[in-house]
């Protein structure tokens, strides 16, 4: 299991991306458009990991429901893992609560979300990147 990104929820994707671009001294940074979640997200590159920054991109968007709510802030933390499916089931085994199936995430990964009650308190994905 290792730590993939940390998504960050923002009101302004382009100012954010300044931000942190400029606070990092990121320049390898990548823009995708996440339909499925309804999130345009600025990738950023670090060393060790990505940082992910997400501006909903529509009035449905679970993204603009965690603004409205709770302002601009940490969203989740995202753990990549090999055989995602089975440990779901493990962990599901161990009590863990999902939300939702394993679907296709960004730049062609497969999640799903663990219910931050299971967390105490953090969303956290978990993802696998393609083969
Ligand atoms: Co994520």
């Amino acid at each position: 299991m290792k730590i993939d990104h940390i998504a960050i929820a923002v009101d302004d994707l382009k100012e954010a991306v300044q931000t942190y671009s400029t606070l990092l001294q990121v320049d390898d940074i990548e823009y995708e458009r996440v339909e499925s979640e309804g999130v345009s997200v600025a990738i950023l590159h670090l060393e060790n990991g990505r940082i992910e920054l997400m501006e909903p991109i529509g009035d449905s968007s679970p993204i603009k429901k965690f603004l409205e709510k709770k302002g601009p802030g940490l969203h989740h933390i995202a753990l990549e893992t090999e055989g995602i499916d089975s440990q779901v089931s493990r962990m599901t085994s161990c009590g863990i609560r999902f939300l939702g199936e394993v679907r296709p995430g960004s730049a062609g990964t497969r999640v799903t979300f663990i219910h931050p009650k299971s967390l105490h308190g953090v969303l956290a994905e978990l993802c696998a990147h393609p083969k």
